[in-house]
C-alpha cells in the first residue's frame, strides 16, 4: 500500500502522485499519527458529506485538550462552520441573503473595477516583473469581504495577518508557534469585531455586521453577540484566504502551461468554465474533518461515536472515476462535479462571491497582463490543509 506521510516534503510540494495510489490501493484508511480515517475517493467523500450521521460538533470527543486556546475557542464556538442545526439553520438563515448570486451580482461592478485596477497597475511597473500574490491576488478578497461587512478601508490592512495566523491551528502539523499566534490573533480580532459592534450599533450603515446588530438587538435569541464576532471572523478568513489561493495556484497551471494560457487568452467565454477547473486542478482547501455523530458503518468499516474523519477533496478532484484525464488542466471541462466548495449542510456560503472575484481576477490578467510568465519554479507551503504557493513570481 502507498504510505502516507504528510510531512514528507515531496508530498507537500506535489500530494496528487499519493492522493492517486491511495484512491486506488487504500481508499480508506486509518492513520494512526492523526487518530483519524483518511478517504481520498469522490464517491466515498460526497456520499459521507450528505450523510446527516456525521456532523462538524466535535461532542463527545477531547479534541480541546489545551485550555491556552480558550480565546480561539470562543471565536470558533458561535461559528457556522462548527454548529449543526438548529443553530447551524437559525444562523444560516439569519445571513444567507447577503450571499446569494442575486445579491451578489449587484457587487459585480465594483469587484471588476477593483480587478482592473489591481491588474492595470501592476502592468505599470517599469521593471515588468511582480508576485501575483502579494500583489493582485490577496488584495480582492480582503477589499470584498471587507466593504460587505462594513470594516473601513482603513483598518482593511489588519485583517490580513490575523486570518492568516489564525488558519494555522487548521493545520494538522501545526507548531506551537503557529498555535500561540492563532490564539493571539482571536483573541484582536475578536476585540476588534467588539468595537466594530459597538460602533455598528451607533451608526448602523448597509452591510452585514450591521445587519447582525439589528437582528441580535431585535431579538438576542436569534443571534447572540458571541455569534456574531464568530461569524464575522468566519467571513473574513473564510471569504479571503482561498480566494488567494485559488489565484495563485490557478495562474501557476495556467503559465505553466503556455499554450492553455493563449487558448483562455483567445477564448474568455471560457473564463466561467477555466474558474471551475482552477478550483478542481489544485484545490485551495485540500481536506475538512467530519465527525461521526452516531455509530455508523460505510462499506463495511465500523466507525463508533466520535471516530474522525478527514474527508479529502482535493483527491477527490483528481479522481478518474468521475473525472476524464484528470490530471489535466482543461478550461472547457464541463460538467465539473468538483467539491472545491464541499456540499450538504456546510457548502460554503461564499461561493457566488468567490465565482465572481475570480472571474474578475482571471478576466483582469487576461486583459491587462496578456504576456505574463512565471520567472521561476514556485515553492508550495509546506501545508496540508491550505494549498498555496509562497510567490508566484512572474514576468510581463
Ligand atoms: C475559492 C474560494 C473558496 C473556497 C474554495 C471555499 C471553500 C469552502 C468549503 C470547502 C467549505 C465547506 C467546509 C466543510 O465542508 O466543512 C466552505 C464553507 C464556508 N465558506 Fe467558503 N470557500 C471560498 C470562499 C468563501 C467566501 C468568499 C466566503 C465569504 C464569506 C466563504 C464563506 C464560507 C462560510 C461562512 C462557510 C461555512 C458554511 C457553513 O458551515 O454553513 N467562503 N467554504
Amino acid at each position: 500500500m502507498a504510505s502516507f506521510n504528510p510531512t514528507d516534503p515531496d508530498f507537500l510540494e506535489n500530494p496528487y502522485p499519493l492522493y492517486a495510489e491511495l484512491r486506488s490501493d487504500a481508499p480508506i484508511f486509518f492513520y494512526e499519527p492523526w487518530d483519524k480515517w483518511v478517504l481520498t475517493r469522490h464517491e466515498d467523500i460526497s456520499a459521507l458529506l450528505r450523510d446527516r450521521r456525521l456532523g462538524r460538533v466535535m461532542e463527545n470527543v477531547k479534541v480541546r485538550t489545551n485550555p491556552e486556546h480558550a480565546a480561539f475557542d470562543d471565536v470558533q464556538d458561535g461559528s457556522l462552520l462548527e454548529l449543526e442545526p438548529p443553530d447551524h439553520t437559525r444562523i444560516r438563515t439569519a445571513v444567507q441573503d447577503v450571499f446569494t448570486p442575486r445579491h451578489v451580482r449587484a457587487l459585480e461592478g465594483k469587484i471588476a473595477a477593483l480587478c482592473d485596477r489591481l491588474a492595470v497597475s501592476l502592468a505599470a511597473k517599469p521593471e515588468r516583473r511582480g508576485d501575483l500574490l502579494t500583489e493582485f491576488a490577496e488584495p480582492i478578497p480582503v477589499t470584498v469581504i471587507a466593504e460587505l461587512l462594513g470594516v473601513s478601508v482603513a483598518e482593511r490592512h489588519r485583517l490580513v495577518p490575523w486570518s492568516g495566523a489564525i488558519i494555522g491551528m487548521f493545520e494538522p502539523e501545526r507548531t506551537e508557534e503557529m498555535e500561540a499566534a492563532a490564539v493571539r490573533a482571536a483573541r484582536e480580532f475578536a476585540a476588534y469585531v467588539r468595537k466594530l459592534i459597538q460602533a455598528k450599533r451607533r451608526a448602523p450603515q448597509d452591510d452585514l455586521i450591521s445587519r447582525m446588530v439589528g437582528l441580535h438587538d431585535a431579538d438576542p435569541e436569534r443571534l447572540s453577540e458571541a455569534e456574531i464576532v464568530a461569524n464575522a471572523i468566519l467571513f473574513l478568513d473564510a471569504g479571503h484566504e482561498a480566494v488567494v489561493n485559488v489565484v495563485g495556484n490557478g495562474m501557476v497551471a495556467l503559465l505553466s502551461q503556455p499554450e492553455v494560457w493563449r487558448a483562455l487568452k483567445a477564448h474568455p467565454e471560457h473564463l466561467e468554465t477555466a474558474v471551475e477547473e482552477a478550483l478542481r486542478f489544485d484545490t485551495p482547501l485540500q481536506f475538512f474533518e467530519r465527525v461521526v455523530r452516531e455509530d455508523l458503518s460505510y462499506k463495511g468499516f465500523s466507525w463508533p461515536k466520535g471516530t474522525r474523519l478527514c474527508l479529502f477533496y482535493a483527491s477527490g478532484n483528481r479522481d478518474e472515476a468521475v473525472f476524464r484525464d484528470p490530471d489535466t488542466f482543461d478550461p472547457t471541462r464541463s460538467p465539473n462535479p468538483h467539491l472545491s466548495f464541499g456540499l450538504g449542510l456546510h457548502y460554503c456560503i461564499g461561493a457566488p462571491l468567490a465565482r465572481l472575484e475570480l472571474k474578475h481576477a482571471f478576466n483582469a490578467l487576461i486583459t491587462h497582463l496578456p504576456d505574463l510568465r512565471l520567472e521561476v519554479d514556485v515553492v508550495y507551503e509546506p501545508k496540508n490543509v491550505f494549498r498555496y504557493p509562497k510567490r508566484v513570481p512572474v514576468t510581463f
